[in-house]
């Protein structure tokens, strides 16, 4: 059986459920703008970074502003989305996520975070998580987003481990097409609908093992 040497976990929808709260957060930027942005809409977002996902919303609302504005309308939205996630404590942590990275510390894998996010800190902070990543490849280190590979191969080779030892945890397609194209092993966090690039889809930690995990693994 080949053998996993680090595991790389997407933190949106993947460690805590702040999705909900950047579409919020976005949603109201687009009112602001005199448009509304669905739930289906906001799926395309998810792994991308702020100013780009700021770019699809205007697109998606035909509307153009200054590259003035845009910064300051990514900021407002920006601390709208930390205001909402003041509300998080490390119950919001996703179910079974602290007892899969338990079992990955005992058997001594490595474990590293791969995030679009600027305040992907913060957020591990908040939820009492940040002491168990090695490192954090966030999206104040990338300079090619998701699903440029980039953000992981920054995660193996911080860990000194090889992408065929890599296994990567995502919910969204860009992270998923970023982990193949490290040519990593890309678990799917969600729907098989959706992540039809990874190698694996499941709906969750709770009820999913470093053992279930290496049964799988190829
Ligand atoms: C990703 C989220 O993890 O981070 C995106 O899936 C978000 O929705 C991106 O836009 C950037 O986050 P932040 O916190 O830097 O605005
Ligand atoms: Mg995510």
């Amino acid at each position: 059986m080949p053998a996993i040497k680090a595991c790389l976990f997407d933190l949106d929808g993947v460690i805590v459920d702040t999705a909900r709260f950047h579409y919020i957060a976005w949603r109201q930027l687009a009112n602001d703008l005199g448009f509304d942005l669905s739930e289906h809409e906001n799926e395309q977002l998810k792994g991308i970074s702020r100013m780009e996902s700021l770019e699809i919303i205007l697109a998606l609302g035909g509307v153009q502003i200054s590259e003035e504005e845009k910064l300051s309308r990514a900021a407002e939205k920006n601390t709208r989305y930390l205001v909402l996630c003041k509300q998080m404590t490390p119950d919001d942590t996703l179910p079974g996520v602290r007892a899969f990275l338990e079992e990955l510390k005992t058997a001594s894998i490595g474990i590293g975070l791969g995030s679009a996010s600027k305040n992907a800190r913060i957020i591990l902070e908040r939820i009492d998580m940040l002491s168990y990543f090695e490192t954090i490849v966030d999206g104040n280190r990338v300079t090619k987003g998701k699903p440029d590979p980039q953000v992981f191969q920054m995660g193996a080779e911080d860990l000194g481990v090889d992408a065929d030892g890599c296994v990567v945890f995502e919910d969204a397609v860009a992270g998923v097409q970023s982990a193949k194209a490290a040519g990593m092993f890309a678990v799917g966090i969600g729907e098989e609908s959706v992540l039809t690039e990874a190698d694996i889809v499941v709906p969750g930690f709770a009820n999913f093992s470093l053992k279930d995990l290496q049964e799988k693994f190829i």
